[in-house]
């Protein structure tokens, strides 16, 4: 079975083919950088750029394949969350496709695929407990099987990534600031008090990070006035001492608030052995050590998919698409496409036959 992945729910326009679970080939688009401009993705500019370049990818994705649509049994398409304009781009693509060839069209989400895409690499994937943690989400959740995952948590406001870059941005950094913070925090020594650990003292799988956003700006308020550094930063080596023990101690905050959330989704799930941590922050060096570790603690394993896997990519939604189209799974096409902030429906049917 063949199943043409899109991509378009953020700033990145990609194309993939999986091919009996392997990926054959991959094209991408970034915008990052005219975002970048603006100090964060503008929703408009991005539809506008996925519309100029869904054509493109596509013909290239075919020619370098030597496919033609009528090849592809299955297109799937990123249908949520993510900007409601960037989706319809290729949402709207995607039924065209699915619509002249007859092939099945399959809608999907986003922050599944990030977490399914480790199977692309060999790993097992069901059963497992799902950590997505990106720049606009930070999802728990319970994996059975493709189409069985089931949220346990998420966050109540920042996401882990978006707490990253919002005191990245306060401390001068480039945006966006995650990557870069990491790298400070590496240079420097964590005081496990500088910063609480966010929204613990409750029952729930949910996180919090707002709080947190506001504790390091506290703690910056005097710094900033007593030291100086490049705004943007974006060398290590100009920072100063005192920021580079900031981040290390705001990393161990939000790395620690993740992986006590997770022991507990763990204990409350004690045949679960296998914890994939999927999406951009993922790349974080002490959450990777952290889970690793938890992981090890339990007996079990922590997974972490590739970063070309992490970051946004068509390749995942086409083996998700992959993995539900072979278990028999379609939309109609009259598939909604699901901004953030929306639960994405349940409403796949059992494919009719052609
Ligand atoms: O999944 P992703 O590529 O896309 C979006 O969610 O848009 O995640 C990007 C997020 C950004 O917030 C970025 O700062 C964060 O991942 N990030 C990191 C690291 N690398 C990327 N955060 C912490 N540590 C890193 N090493
Ligand atoms: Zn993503």
């Amino acid at each position: 079975m063949r199943c043409l992945g899109i991509e378009s729910s953020c700033d990145e326009t990609a194309f993939a083919l999986v091919e009996d679970g392997r990926l054959k080939d991959a094209v991408l688009a970034t915008q990052a950088d005219m975002h970048a401009l603006f100090g964060g993705v503008v929703p408009e500019l991005a539809s506008r750029e996925h519309y100029r370049f869904c054509g493109a990818l596509y013909d290239e994705l075919m020619r370098r394949t030597g496919l033609t649509i009528d090849d592809i049994d299955v297109v799937a398409v990123s249908r949520g969350p993510g900007l409601l304009g960037s989706l319809l781009v290729g949402v709207a693509f995607a039924k065209g496709l699915a619509l002249g060839s007859g092939a099945r069209l399959l809608g999907i989400n986003h922050l599944h695929a990030h977490l399914l895409a480790a199977g692309l690499e060999g790993a097992t994937l069901f059963p497992a407990l799902g950590l997505l943690v990106s720049g606009g989400h930070t999802h728990l959740y319970r994996m059975d099987g493709p189409s069985r995952i089931v949220q346990l948590g998420r966050t109540l406001d920042d996401a882990a990534g978006e707490a990253f870059d919002k005191v990245g941005k306060l401390m001068g950094l480039a945006y966006p600031g995650g990557k870069l913070l990491d790298m400070l925090a590496r240079q420097g020594r964590a005081d496990a008090r500088l910063f609480p650990r966010p929204y613990l003292d409750n029952d729930n799988l949910d996180f919090s990070f707002s709080g947190l956003k506001t504790a390091a700006a506290t703690w910056l308020g005097p710094i900033s006035g007593k030291e100086s550094w490049p705004r943007p930063l974006c060398r290590p080596e100009d920072a100063p001492r005192t920021l580079k023990d900031g981040c290390a101690s705001f990393n161990m905050a939000v790395t620690e608030t993740l992986m006590e959330k997770t022991r507990r989704a763990l204990d409350r799930n004690p045949d679960l052995h296998r914890l994939i941590v999927a999406g951009g922050v993922a790349a974080n060096s002490m959450l990777r050590e952290q889970a690793a570790a938890l992981m090890q603690s339990r007996g079990g394993e922590a997974i972490f998919p590739s970063p070309r896997l992490c970051t946004d990519n068509a390749a995942m939604v086409a083996y998700a698409g992959w993995l539900l189209g072979s278990e028999g799974w379609e939309h109609p096409l009259s598939l909604e496409t699901i901004p953030r902030g929306r639960a994405i429906p349940d409403d796949m049917r059992r494919a009719t036959a052609p």
